[in-house]
């Protein structure tokens, strides 16, 4: 049974609840604003056989088609001190929050250590999902535990952040913990002391271009912001899911035969000995950049984002991606894999 307050909306269209504006409906939708209305939510969906699809502001979610299931957008609000001590700062943010806001919020509060992750679209609760990552700094280390119900029993449940299993772009929620849990809280522990982290080129180059002397944490966080929006294309101008595919990881030698092959290729070594490469820079090798056909394209600044300019096809934008995926395999022997989650191909 629902509660009088939960509105049910039957086969609602998805274009408003997903950043690339894509056309899709889904079964059924209802927004929650308390973990009550999340478990009744789930009892309901359960009732009916029905699959359940967390939802924060779709972001990070490409709908191929339409929806055989309980979208739930997660509406829940609220940050809450939970400890301090000493320098150390431990936060619980509802899912529903958005991360940017959040990162505003911590800022205004003294507490630090996200402002490299300043303008990330999306909420609070699907940040662990992906362990979203910006300008050298990821979520995971400040994540000390997550708030989850469990989806098959409705059950509450706590995960440590040692057990997410986070990697670039990864989390157990991709995996083994796929659409078993909705996240309804993060637990963030932050510090009282602004160490900032600016070794990120571009960081870098923007804050000696700017002069800054002083690194605070509000010169990184204005830095990031000034970056990013010149960088990437807003998604309420031109929608968008930032970054569609993730930049491939190779092992030392083959990176290495690349760059001999392919003379400038960027390489990032990582800490293991492997090298990351720029997925954009093979991508706009391959001649994509600027790309537009069939109300589709391939981004004039970043080659990265594949933008919606009013196909409004999941479908259609896959294909695109597909062909840009197979030239850059042809091209360079390199598979690069999509990082926003597919909903609805089958249909
Ligand atoms: P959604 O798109 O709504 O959901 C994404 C996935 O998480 C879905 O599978 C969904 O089911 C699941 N999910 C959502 N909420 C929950 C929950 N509470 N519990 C369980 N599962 C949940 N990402 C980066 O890492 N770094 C960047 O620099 C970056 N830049 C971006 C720039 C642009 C312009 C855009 C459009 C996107 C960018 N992204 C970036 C991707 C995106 O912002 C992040 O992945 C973000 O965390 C997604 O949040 P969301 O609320 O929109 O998630
Ligand atoms: N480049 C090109 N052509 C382009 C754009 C970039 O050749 O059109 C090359 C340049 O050599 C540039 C390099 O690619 O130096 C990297 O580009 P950029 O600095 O823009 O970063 P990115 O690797 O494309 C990654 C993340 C972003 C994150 C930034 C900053 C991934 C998949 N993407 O982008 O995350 O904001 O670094 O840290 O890791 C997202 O996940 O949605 C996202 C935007």
């Amino acid at each position: 049974m629902l509660s009088a307050l939960m509105h049910v909306l039957h086969s609602e269209s998805l274009q408003c609840y997903n950043t690339l504006a894509l056309q899709a409906q889904a079964r059924a939708l209802v927004r929650v604003s308390s973990a009550e209305q999340l478990q009744q939510a789930l009892a309901w969906a359960a009732g009916r056989g029905l699959a359940v699809v967390p939802l924060g502001e779709g972001s990070n979610v490409v709908f191929a088609g339409d929806l055989d299931a309980l979208v739930l957008r997660l509406d829940t609000r609220g940050i809450d001190v939970l400890e301090e001590s000493g320098d150390s700062v431990v936060l619980r943010v509802a899912a529903g929050e958005n991360w940017h806001r959040f990162v505003q919020w911590s800022l205004r509060h003294g507490f630090y250590g996200l402002e490299n992750l300043a303008l990330i679209p999306g909420t609070v609760g699907a940040a662990p999902v992906q362990n979203i990552g910006a300008y050298g700094v990821e979520l995971a280390p400040f994540i000390r535990r997550l708030h989850c119900i469990e989806v098959a029993s409705g059950e509450v449940c706590t995960v440590l952040g040692s057990a997410c299993g986070f990697g670039y772009r990864d989390s157990v929620f991709k995996h083994e913990r796929r659409d078993r849990f909705v996240i309804t809280g993060v637990e963030i522990e932050l510090s009282r002391r602004g160490r900032v982290q600016a070794d990120y080129p571009t960081l870098a180059q923007a804050l000696a271009d700017r002069g800054i002397r002083r690194l605070t944490p509000q010169a990184v966080f204005d830095a990031v912001v000034d970056i990013r929006r010149t960088k990437l294309p807003d998604p309420e101008v031109i929608p968008n899911a930032g970054s569609f595919f993730k930049n491939p990881v190779l092992d030392g030698a083959r990176a290495r035969q690349l760059a001999t092959q392919f003379p400038g290729l960027p390489q990032y070594p990582q800490a293991d000995g492997t090298i990351k490469l720029p997925a954009a820079w093979l991508i706009d090798y391959c001649g994509w950049k600027g790309h537009r056909d069939d109300g589709l394209g391939i981004h004039p600044e970043h080659a990265l984002v594949i933008v919606n300019y009013g196909n409004n096809r999941g479908a259609a934008l896959l294909q695109l991606a597909g062909r840009v995926a197979a030239s850059v395999e042809d091209t360079f022997g390199v598979a690069l894999e999509i990082e926003p989650r597919i909903y609805g191909r089958s249909s």
